[in-house]
């Protein structure tokens, strides 16, 4: 299994998705580290998390037009449905068929981080540079470092 620490340098500058992806991590750790009695409860909460976590994250996509929106979309899709096909297995006590889910989804994260993610904090920090005004799901504004932007995203 992949590592279950978060690292700074998985920070995309985006201080709404770097929350949502710092605390993500630390519920993977937590669900990892559950006794058999407990993982159910975790990993529902877990999914439940996660689907809050994308609609907020495609909020944004929308609010800023991104070119990238439904291919994003599909991959979260893709991913809850895989995880929404486990809850059935859970509920009647199969904790490995869960275990294994989340150990997916750990490495499925990584990948997702680095490409999808990645492309949106990008599209993000331009917009910001724009001066295009964005809000997070709870009507926040969206605090994108511009400044830091190129040198992060080596333009
Ligand atoms: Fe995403």
């Amino acid at each position: 299994m992949i590592s279950l620490v978060w690292s700074p340098q998985m920070e995309l500058g985006v201080p709404a998705m770097d929350t949502a992806h710092k605390a993500f991590f630390e519920e993977l750790a937590q669900i990892a580290a559950a006794p058999d009695d407990q993982f159910g409860a975790v990993f529902f909460m877990l999914v439940a998390k996660l689907e809050r976590d994308f609609e907020a994250e495609e909020e944004l996509m929308e609010q800023i037009n991104f070119p990238a929106l439904n291919s994003h979309r599909e991959q979260h899709a893709r991913i809850l449905s895989g995880l929404h096909h486990v809850v059935p297995q859970v509920m009647n006590g199969e904790i490995a068929a869960g275990r294994r889910a989340i150990e997916l989804l750990a490495e499925w994260f990584m990948m997702h981080l680095t490409t999808m993610d990645l492309a949106l904090a990008v599209a993000l920090d331009l917009g910001a540079m724009q001066g295009m005004a964005g809000a997070d799901a709870g009507g926040n504004a969206i605090s994108v470092r511009p400044e830091r932007a190129l040198v992060r995203h080596g333009l």
